[in-house]
């Protein structure tokens, strides 16, 4: 009963009604991928890099990149062949049946509302910052800080108000334009471009060494800065800066709407995911030169690096450029994050795995509020509470989860429904999926003890759930097949963050 699956007929019958019109191109692909990559990664956690693995975060960068590329690679065959909302969690309802789909859902959880928590706290760490050094005082960290830091306070304020008015925005129903949101990866790729141009002509070769002092896989060290136990190494920080790159399963998603898919999406996929694997190599060696990355150092420690960097190297007018950048552009990803949770929630509460109060629309907004709100007080809290190095390890945790369960799917539906439609084939299937399964079991083992054990944790809890609700409330156990995407009160998808491109859905504004 635990494997019941939820017949892919069905779940395509929505897909088929949907026909969208094939717009995006290889070059719309690649800007699409580039704004939903770029955010807390590159302007916060080159810190957390820096503490793990020194000037050898380079290497880290491109391991992340390429298990990400592998990847997408998978993950853009179920999205092309399955063009529905719920992402994973709707392909292993497909693949590997209800309990796995549950897994994925709930693992879903931590990869979007965490990852939401995340980038708030690194929105913090850049606006406390900011205020410093606006008004030359020193904030203390009682009230910007959550007591799990390594520099600990009591919570933290800013990080859970921007994570409120973003579930706020997502009640009302602000729906970011294409211009707004072409806008915004315009800032953000600025930021980036005059960091390095003021960056790059300061390097100093010496920085880079010791290049890597603390070897390459995973291991446990007291760290110079909490005095606590730290997981370091090349591998492990690549697992954390697997978070970066999180983002790119948008071009995965826009396999529908995608002229030629065959050929564009991996043009897309490979395209943003490389552009950003040089801006970020370019960005961490500009850190790196100019006031070095040794694990404790300076760099290791500040929370709002890149402004950091350039205060140090004496451009304080651009390192408060780059913060107001960074405070302007990254809520857009917390948006784009919270909303992918929402959806999810939505799915999983039509299919009965979650109380149907979760998939009530507000009378007025026709926003899935209640499970808006419940997202955004979960987001709000984590972010209150945890620094945002553990927050995005444990997202990755979820997300790398998640990209497994898809790439071994991948293999599954090849076999078991080979004739099926795919507008886009993996290629060199049989090589690349166990490439991309292999990629992320290593960086999950490569995260700390404490995230494994959290996810661990978490996915007991959704097991307790799953039995005391879904396993006997769920719409296929009770023999009902519903495709939800066309019912006339479901809530529209996003807006994609790239100019001119289509709105998808069948009741979009
Ligand atoms: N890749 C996104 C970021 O770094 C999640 O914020």
């Amino acid at each position: 009963m635990f494997w019941r699956v939820k017949p892919l007929d069905q779940i395509l019958a929505t897909a088929e009604k949907k026909s969208l019109t094939r717009t995006l191109g290889a070059l719309q692909l690649t800007m699409l991928g580039i704004g939903a990559i770029i955010g807390t990664g590159i302007f916060v956690l080159t810190a957390e890099a820096a503490n793990k693995a020194g000037p050898a975060m380079m290497i880290s960068f491109v391991i992340a990149a390429v298990v990400c590329a592998l990847a997408a690679l998978c993950y853009a065959e179920l999205a092309a062949m399955v063009p529905v909302s719920g992402s994973a969690y709707t392909y292993s309802y497909a693949t590997f049946g209800e309990l796995i789909a549950w897994i994925v859902g709930w693992a879903l959880v931590l990869e979007y509302a965490i990852a939401a928590s995340a980038v708030s706290v690194g929105w913090s760490g850049y606006m406390v910052a900011l205020a410093e050094e606006i008004l030359k005082v020193d904030i203390p960290n009682t009230f910007v800080k959550g007591p799990f830091d390594d520099t600990p306070g009591l919570i933290n304020v800013p990080a859970m108000l921007i994570g409120l008015v973003c579930m706020a925005l997502l009640i009302i129903g602000t729906k970011e334009s294409a211009r707004f949101n072409a806008v915004l990866v315009a800032i953000k790729v600025s930021a980036l471009a005059l960091f390095l141009v003021l960056a790059i002509p300061a390097i100093n070769g010496a920085n880079f060494e010791p290049f890597m002092p603390n070897g390459f896989f995973a291991k446990e060290v007291i760290d110079p800065i909490s005095n606590n136990m730290v997981t370091v190494g090349v591998a492990a920080a690549a697992a954390s800066i697997f978070f970066a790159y999180v983002g790119f399963d948008a071009v995965s998603t826009a396999a529908e709407e995608t002229i030629n898919p065959q050929r564009n999406i991996p043009i897309g996929l490979i395209g943003s995911l490389g552009f950003c694997t040089v801006i970020y190599l370019l960005v961490a060696a500009g850190a790196i030169g100019t006031i070095g990355a040794q694990p404790g150092g300076s760099l290791a420690q500040s929370d709002d690096a890149l402004a950091f960097v350039l205060r140090e190297i004496g451009h304080g007018w651009a390192g408060d450029l780059v913060a107001i950048a960074a405070g302007l552009a990254l809520p857009s990803v917390i948006l784009m994050m919270m909303f992918g949770q929402t959806r999810i929630f939505f799915v999983m509460a039509r299919d009965g795995l979650l109380p149907g109060v979760f998939a009530k629309l507000h009378p007025k907004y026709g926003t899935p509020h209640v499970v808006t709100m419940c997202t955004g007080l979960f987001v709000a809290l984590f972010a209150g509470l945890f620094p945002v190095g553990k927050l995005a390890d444990i997202s990755n945790s979820g997300t790398l989860f998640a990209f497994f369960t898809v790439a071994i799917g991948v293999m599954i539906l090849r076999r078991t429904d080979p004739n099926r439609a795919r507008p886009f084939r993996t290629p060199f299937y049989l090589v690349i999926c166990p490439l991309a399964a292999a990629g992320c079991v290593f960086l999950f083992f490569q995260l700390s003890g404490y995230t494994e054990l959290m996810f661990l944790g978490w996915a007991l809890i959704g097991l307790v759930v799953y039995y005391f609700y879904g396993y006997r409330r769920s719409n296929v156990a009770r023999g009902v097949i519903e495709v939800h995407e066309l019912d006339a009160d479901s809530p529209p998808v996003p807006v994609p963050p790239m100019p001119g491109a289509p709105t998808p859905g069948p009741n979009q504004a």
